[in-house]
């Protein structure tokens, strides 16, 4: 697992006299220019077999002073090797004679394993002041001239810290790279090398042989000078220094052979769809690939070195400002969700419209692309998806990775539990820490066989290949997802599986099945079905959610003069919990244009300012809002006197845990409140702004956005980056409605 590296010192370097680099090609160089340019103190020394470079290098004011290693290395604190990887045990062997306990020394090579040996044949062990490393930032430009001070500026830096490093080594190095603008990462020199097969040396390997195979060919003029910018993007690489490439395969030949036994897989699927015209396989792999490449550095590839998670967006919403026009909020998430599974088990073709192009639903449209369905889009809200029937998931390649969605998580499980192929279900940091051991219980008793890691939490491992049977399983809580993992379990069961819940959640999965054509009996709060059958794709319209649309609906009911339309927005009765409540609280909204759109009501919510009150909120409605509270939390600090919430304490493993996030921003604001268990009072009134955290958890940050319209002062909401996972475009709506609200981005 990567880890990102603890708090930088970053006064470390300021203690350093002396930095010596070794190889002052463009790497090194590049390390000389940056911390000059960031104003290093210390004296900078190189040392390099090509005296040329060395008196360039002096001439540019990057390097203070060169000569061999031994005198060089006499008189530095901290060692950067930035020699190809095979050199670097001739230049240990140099610097032996002047080995002393104060220096560090680190490296730049781009597998770690093979400079690991040479450090250990050299000193027989791996000194504890040595920290290997390699900075993921490149050019294929060589040699001093090409420096650029800002090369490492916003890269990640990997470092291969050994569990004997002596304490302050490692900082050391780190503080080396955050002093040149790198984010540092640290990992194990295994699972470095493992990583960069494939994501670094794999693709190199491709472009040198890809252009080397064209230009052996006679017309090779013609064809470089015709080639157009596939050839140029894809070949790039090949223009890099060819005696550091020989010495990263000679270094990681293993993992290389690994990932390219893997890619030759990959070519022959594609060969065998071109060669006998298969157009849905071409398209399934060309449409996987495109989306991946499209979402890779945010939520697919956690390997990419730059995942959401470095991400850090802050709110800042000033206070005030108006809430008037007409919008409509992006699709339900739920039914987002739920359209792909059910579209992608179906047997035909299933056009999905007005989905949400958020982070969660596209990590399960992505899931299934890796399961071998071919979908397309989306686009504009709608997504084609050609499906698979309920037996034609093809196991994927490696875990999926469902980012910070807890729906797509236990759905999944369900599902996957059915399936004839193992699998394994991540996420992201959020998700990893919420309880999963409610869906691996009943699956469990279904016969399924699943894992968890402790304590109930993701990673899950799913053993396929297992005869399920129903059930007839109560649900110790009010949950939708569990009722849903047991129901899509219940598919592939043998028999009768049914579903009993303590209060009602919502029902898109009973709704949407029957709307596939595979009936699901509702009576009350039990829901049957019979495992077998046939899921049949068609159309879903899947209206706007009224859990983004519930922002708004607080942030007009609060705001003098508001008057706004939201459209087309989901109200179905197990979703309604907060109109029930607002209207409850005394809010002026109406349901205009009411209409049933596939099997789902619909209508648009006219929702004008309001003077709102206190209430004891009814606890059955707790199910039937149970996203919506941190708003609702909002409304009450608006409303006269106070509201009371029992019943609630599921509020506590959503994203966050949801009462204690939001009693803790209220707290900042000077919202007067006092919590318990299950539930909050809070006291309405006036309130100021501050700085609060919305710990990563969308509708905390949405929630404390929408207080800002009646703070005395500016909000500030760090750890907003998490809003794309359900509401995209919300700064992009709140803005038209007159709310303002600005987004920075910065590393965290
Ligand atoms: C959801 C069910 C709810 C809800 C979540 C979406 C669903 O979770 O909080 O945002 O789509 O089934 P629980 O089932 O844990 O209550």
């Amino acid at each position: 697992m990567t880890s990102a590296a603890p708090a930088s010192t970053p006064r470390v370097l300021e203690h350093t006299d002396s930095i010596l680099i070794i190889g002052l090609g463009m790497i090194g160089a590049s390390i000389a220019a940056g911390l000059k340019a960031q104003g290093f103190k210390g004296r900078i020394l190189a040392s390099d077999a090509c005296h040329d470079e060395l008196e360039v290098g002096r001439s540019m004011g990057i390097i203070d002073a060169f000569g061999s290693i031994e005198a060089m290395g006499r008189e530095a604190d901290l060692i950067v090797v930035c020699v190809p990887v095979l050199a670097v045990e001739q230049v240990l062997r140099a610097l032996m004679p002047v080995w002393h306990d104060a220096l560090v020394l680190t490296d730049v090579g781009s597998t770690k394993a093979a400079v690991r040996e040479s450090v250990c044949r050299v000193f027989g062990h791996v000194p504890d002041n040595v920290v290997l490393g390699h900075p993921i930032a490149g050019s294929e430009k060589s040699g001093v001239k090409a420096a650029n001070p800002t090369l490492y500026a916003n890269h990640n830096v990997i470092l291969t810290p050994e569990a004997t490093n002596r304490s302050g080594a490692f900082e050391l190095v780190a503080s080396l790279w955050q002093r040149l603008g790198a984010q540092v990462l640290s990992m194990s020199v295994e699972h470095h090398d493992d990583v960069l097969a494939r994501t670094s040396h794999l693709p190199h390997f491709l472009a040198f042989s890809l252009v080397d195979t064209l230009a052996r060919q006679d017309e090779r003029l013609e064809i470089f000078q015709y080639a157009a910018g596939g050839f140029r993007d894809f070949t790039r690489i090949a223009g890099s220094d060819p005696v550091m490439w020989r010495d990263v395969f000679m270094a990681n030949k293993t993992a290389v052979l690994d990932a390219l036994d893997e890619f030759e897989q990959g070519v022959a699927r594609l060969r065998c769809a071109v060669e006998s015209s298969d157009g849905d396989a071409m398209l399934s792999i060309f449409s996987r690939a495109s989306h991946a490449r499209h979402y890779f550095e945010t939520l697919l590839n956690q390997s990419s070195y730059q995942s959401m998670e470095q991400r850090s967006i802050t709110y800042r919403a000033q206070a005030g400002g108006a809430v008037e026009g007409r919008i409509r909020v992006p699709g339900d998430k739920s039914m987002s969700h739920r359209a792909i599974m059910l579209g992608a088990l179906a047997d035909g073709v299933t056009q999905v419209d007005g989905f949400l192009e958020g982070e969660d639903s596209l990590a399960t449209l992505q899931a299934f692309r890796e399961m071998g369905v071919a979908i397309e889009g989306p686009d504009q809200g709608r997504v084609i998806i050609h499906g698979v029937g309920l037996h034609g998931l093809k196991k994927p390649d490696g875990p999926l990775y469902v980012g910070n969605s807890g729906t797509a998580m236990r759905l999944f499980a369900g599902l996957l539990a059915g399936q004839g192929f193992d699998t394994e279900l991540t996420g992201d940091a959020s998700l990893t820490k919420r309880p999963m051991g409610r869906v691996v219980d009943p699956l469990r008793l279904m016969g399924a066989h699943i894992e968890s890691a402790e304590g109930g939490r993701p990673p899950l491992t799913i053993r396929g290949g297992q005869a399920l049977k129903g059930i007839d399983y109560e649900l110790p809580m009010a949950s939708a997802q569990v009722k849903s993992c047991v129901l899509l379990a219940g598919l592939y069961a043998e028999g009768e599986t049914r579903v009993t819940e303590p209060a009602p959640t919502r029902d898109h999965t009973e709704r949407m099945l029957n709307g596939f054509g595979f009936a699901v009996d509702k009576q009350g709060p039990v829901s049957t079905l019979h495992g077998g059958g046939t899921l049949r794709g068609g159309p879903i319209d899947v209206p706007a959610d009224i859990s983004s649309a519930a922002f708004f609906l607080v942030a007009a009911s609060i705001t003098p003069n508001a008057d706004l339309v939201l459209e087309h927005v989901g109200i179905n009765p197990t979703r309604v919990g907060v109109i029930n409540i607002l209207k409850a609280m005394g809010a002026d909204i109406t349901l205009e244009n009411q209409h049933e759109v596939g099997g789902e009501p619909v209508a648009d919510l006219h929702v004008r300012h309001a003077q709102l009150k206190g209430i004891d909120i009814p606890e059955d409605q707790v199910p039937l809002a149970i996203d919506e509270f941190p708003v609702l939390f909002i409304a009450a600090a608006n409303a006269e006197g106070t509201t009371r919430l029992r019943g609630a304490e599921e509020l506590r493993v959503k994203e966050s845990d949801r009462i204690q996030a939001m009693a803790d921003g209220m707290a900042v604001l000077g919202i007067e409140h006092t919590v318990v268990d299950d539930g909050i009072d809070i006291v309405g009134g006036k309130y100021g702004g501050g700085v609060v955290d919305s710990l990563g958890d969308h509708r905390i940050a949405m929630a404390f956005a929408v207080a800002a319209l009646n703070a005395g002062e500016t909000i500030t909401i760090r750890d907003c980056a998490n809003v794309a996972t359900s509401f995209p475009n919300f700064l992009e709506l709140a803005e038209r409605l007159g709310m303002r609200i600005s987004a920075e981005e910065s590393d965290e």
